[in-house]
């Protein structure tokens, strides 16, 4: 018997299919919205936090049971929310590590949303997940990996750490794996601290090495403290290198690195997060000498390739190594390839369902070539090495970290100031430069100092920025004197 059903299956209302119609005109009122939010972003302030939190509290509400109208919708949205915050995709964004917002790949997520087709495993989707493939066959390519070598597309920099930590502690130790140790630097970023407490290591098997006076890890007392354990009876298994990291864009000794790793057989993952696109450069290429010689690789697209947040990446050079890792059967699954060359996601990575996140990076590179990511990249190299000779013709600047890339990092002494009174001047200051709202600077504490950073990764970001930087931290300085 049928069951007689409470409304009718093809009440409109009910129905969350659009009319082409509609489809239309929500995609061409929003897309309305987003250029002219884009064509101003360079007049808009690259910050504006007043308010910020009654605005938070005025939008908690329960689950709608009725229908608001579109424009409503767009009017909060661009009226009001997105104005309020950090403009991390405008071009005075030079805080933290900068991210991107290439409009290509906003429409490829549009594309690929509205197919909705399902790329976690080849059989689905065999053109679509090939196109994926070829991307992170190019990221391979950029860093010097071999054919073999597998990548995966993540949400970030911190699931590729937490994924390439989880594939050394699964090759690499035994299931009873509390006896094994890892080494990062004491500049290394949070993620691989947080992916290690994930992985289930307790804090006392992480250890930090101290770095250079560049910020780079002290090769010597690594060693030691890997020989140390293993004369304590632990087992080192994974260290992991920086190649730019956040607080100076410091880059490891690759090679260096990768001789001790050879010599103690522990896996090398380098952190390259912010750093790994500059290979695309000359630059680059120099400063991580090396790089292809490890383990694996965390690059991030939503940094170094400008693309918007939600696309960071994990490289591994034995490919194999990442499916031990990651390959478990159900039995409710297609049949998965036995061909290398036709790659079932699902078994490389900790996700099955997800986002199409192939076609965000594809689609921009296909559209231009490589070309202009390069000139971009190699841009903001020559932008953060004239911002650090602007900088040291300033009175009283110490520039504190030399721009191994594209951030430089200083800071202000003043006669007659201890460091706790420095260190106040020096957030001042920011706070300064800031309020001009033409850029946006952040700082960080080296070695019990405050410094400010200059992290110049936008392609948003040119000379003209670059000026009003300089002025606006003059003038800043002009002030609190
Ligand atoms: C060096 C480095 N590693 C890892 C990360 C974490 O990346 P994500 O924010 O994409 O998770 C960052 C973020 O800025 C970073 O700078």
């Amino acid at each position: 018997m049928t069951p007689e059903l409470k409304s009718h299956p093809v009440r409109p209302n009910l129905d969350l299919e659009l009319p082409a119609g509609t489809m239309r005109d929500l995609v061409d009122k929003a897309l309305e919205r987003i250029v002219d939010h884009i064509s101003s972003l360079p007049g808009q302030p690259s910050a504006d936090v007043e308010g910020c939190e009654a605005l938070a509290r005025s939008l908690v509400e329960p689950l709608p049971e009725h229908a608001t109208e579109y424009p409503a919708l767009l009017d909060l949205l661009f009226k009001e929310l997105i104005p309020k915050g950090y403009n991390t995709a405008g071009p005075g964004y030079l805080a933290y590590i900068p991210g991107g917002g290439l409009f290509h790949s906003a429409v490829a997520d549009l594309i690929s949303d509205a197919v909705n087709r399902y790329v976690g495993v080849w059989i689905a989707a065999p053109g679509l997940a090939q196109l994926e493939a070829n991307v992170i066959r190019w990221f391979s390519t950029i860093v010097g990996y071999p054919a073999e070598s597998r990548c995966i597309l993540t949400t970030g920099g911190s699931l590729a750490n937490f994924t390439a930590l989880v594939t050394a502690r699964r090759n690499l130790l035994p299931e009873d794996f509390l006896s094994g140790t890892l080494y990062a630097s004491d500049q290394v970023h949070h993620s691989v601290v947080k992916a290690a407490m994930l992985a289930g290591f307790p804090a006392r098997n992480v250890r930090e090495i101290a770095t250079d006076d560049t910020y780079r890890i002290r090769l010597d007392h690594l060693e030691e403290s890997i020989e140390s354990d293993r004369r304590d009876g632990l087992r080192p298994f994974l260290v992991v290198g920086n190649a730019g990291t956040t607080n100076t864009g410091a880059v490891d000794d690759l090679n260096g690195l990768a001789d001790v790793a050879e010599r103690e057989n522990v896996w090398l993952h380098i952190d390259a997060a912010y750093g790994g696109f500059f290979m695309l450069t000359a630059q680059g290429r120099e400063v991580m000498r090396g790089i292809e010689r490890s383990d694996s690789i965390t690059l991030d697209p939503h940094k170094g390739l400008f693309l918007p947040y939600g696309t960071g990446s994990l490289l591994v050079r034995d490919g194999d190594a990442l499916r031990r890792a990651h390959a478990v059967d159900a039995s409710y699954l297609p049949p998965m390839q036995q061909d290398p060359d036709l790659i079932d996601f699902c078994l490389y990575s900790p996700e099955l369902s997800r986002d199409f996140r192939g076609l965000r990076v594809w689609l921009p590179i296909k559209m231009h070539g490589i070309e202009p990511f390069r000139r971009n990249l190699e841009e903001k190299l020559e932008l953060a090495a004239w911002a650090t000779e602007e900088l040291r013709s300033i009175p009283g600047v110490e520039v504190v970290a030399e721009p191994q890339l594209s951030l430089v990092a200083f800071r202000v002494t003043r006669p007659g100031l201890d460091t706790e009174a420095e260190n106040e001047f020096n957030r001042r200051l920011v706070v300064q430069v800031n309020a001009r709202k033409r850029v946006y600077l952040t700082g960080t504490m080296l070695r019990g100092k405050f410094v400010i950073r200059i992290c110049v990764l936008s392609f948003r970001t040119h000379f003209d920025r670059m000026e009003a930087a300089l002025e606006d931290i003059r003038a800043a300085l002009r002030d609190l004197n």
